[in-house]
């Protein structure tokens, strides 16, 4: 750009001081320029598209804090300006290399410090509590009183020779909440939450999976309390007939004994499980003292939907006119889940029509609506599957719960 293009473009500025457009268009020409300087004078202002040139401009000069500021400032006001280079090269810092010879300046990017080594080492405790858990109300009551309540009164129940110690398994159709209420639990008891992938266990050595599974036990009992959750537990107890490997026997036999040793000392650690399909369990693991107790995880009824989709749209831009009733009536079927892939792509939409106008906008009503037509409800085959298990294959009335949701439900 020429002096003379760039003096008119100067003159047209001082006699519209407040035209955005006229400004961001010559500090970018000055920016491109490498007139870092004199675009930084000209960068004032607190538009959001003139932050982030601001930034810019100071990035150059290296008044990185200053610039580090200008850009939040920018994003805050409006997020489709979001731009993760110039975000990268503000994060760095400067070293000066100037003890002898030539000066030499180095970008450094290293920001592991100590405190993230710290963090690997010793993962926070993620606070989930009952809150975060939407509905689910009589499962949430179910479990105060015959989960949490002896594991925080031992005395009491031992006193009442009320056998504590043993397992609960939560089992229902996929996306439902299991996992979400096996960490909501060790969060109510203000406990450690242990959470063990089977598949993590499981190793083609003999015998490497049986020590690994007792080192598991060990970790619990020296971090009491902890809760030790076996997910998808049908991985490991999965009835013969449904095993491939005639190796896994020993690997049920060390996991039932371990946990018959609880059973004699409940010391601070409850044992939780979760299935998607119980009927693949083999029975030696639901007798006294192993997971004796079973636990229904049915999918949401319809104020839970709305208290679901009210969870998964806190904290994200939204419009007033979200009417999460309204939605939650038309939802039956719906795992927590699948109102969790509802949410998203309703933010996918209102991401897209941001960076279309070029500001925030937030998820609306519309995009809600928009999104149920891409989105399928997926717990009803599970419980087609599992209304047949429960006519025929109910021992000892292990599937009551679900014949009473099904009951209930055919009702409405
Ligand atoms: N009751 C609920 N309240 C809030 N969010 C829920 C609820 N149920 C499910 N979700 C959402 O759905 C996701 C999946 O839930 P979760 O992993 O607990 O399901 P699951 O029953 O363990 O499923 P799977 O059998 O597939 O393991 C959760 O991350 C959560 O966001
Ligand atoms: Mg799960």
């Amino acid at each position: 750009m020429d002096d003379i293009t760039l003096n008119a473009l100067l003159a047209a500025l001082a006699a519209s001081p407040d035209n955005l457009t006229l400004r961001t268009t010559i500090v970018k020409l000055l920016l491109d320029g490498g007139k870092h300087a004199p675009a930084l004078e000209l960068a004032t202002g607190d538009q959001p598209e003139i932050l982030i040139l601001r930034a810019r401009a100071l990035h150059a000069l290296h008044d990185q804090a200053a610039a580090l500021a200008a850009y939040e400032a920018a994003v805050r006001g409006n997020p489709t300006l979001e731009d993760r280079d110039l975000r990268a090269q503000l994060g760095t810092t400067e070293k000066v290399y100037d003890d002898d010879g030539p000066r030499l300046r180095v970008l450094s990017n290293d920001d592991t410090d100590a405190s993230e080594v710290d963090r690997l080492l010793h993962p926070e405790p993620t606070p989930v509590t009952f809150a975060d858990v939407g509905g689910l109300d009589e499962v949430k009551q179910q479990i105060e009183k015959r989960i949490i309540l002896p594991f925080q009164k031992p005395a009491l129940f031992a006193k009442f020779k009320k056998k504590a110690g043993g397992g609960i398994l939560l089992y229902g159709p996929p996306g439902c909440g299991k996992t979400l209420l096996a960490r909501a639990t060790a969060g109510q008891c203000n406990a450690t939450f242990l959470n063990v992938a089977i598949e993590d266990v499981l190793d083609m050595y003999i015998g490497e999976s049986e020590r690994k599974l007792h080192a598991l036990f060990e970790k619990a009992r020296a971090t009491t309390p902890a809760v030790l959750f076996f997910d998808e537990i049908e991985a490991l107890a999965g009835k013969r007939q449904y095993t491939r490997e005639a190796t896994s026997s020993k690997l049920v036999s060390q996991f039932l004994s371990e946990m018959d040793g609880f059973a004699k000392n409940n010391s601070g650690v409850l044992i939780l499980a979760a299935s998607n399909v119980p009927w693949a369990i083999d029975s030696a693991f639901r007798r006294p003292g192993r997971f004796d107790r079973v636990l229904f995880v049915p999918p949401p009824d319809r104020p839970a939907r709305s208290s679901i989709l009210k969870i998964l749209l806190a904290g994200r831009p939204i419009a007033a006119d979200i009417d999460t009733d309204a939605l939650a009536a038309r939802t039956s079927g719906f795992s927590g889940a699948d109102l969790e892939n509802l949410v998203d792509t309703a933010a996918d939409r209102a991401i897209a029509d941001s960076l279309k106008a070029g500001g925030e906008v937030p998820i609306g009503h519309a995009h809600l609506v928009g999104a149920l037509g891409e989105i399928k409800p997926t717990t009803s085959e599970w419980l087609t599957t599992a209304r047949n298990y429960a006519r025929y294959a109910n021992e000892g009335g292990q599937y009551d719960e679900v014949l009473e949701f099904l009951a209930k439900h055919a009702k409405k």
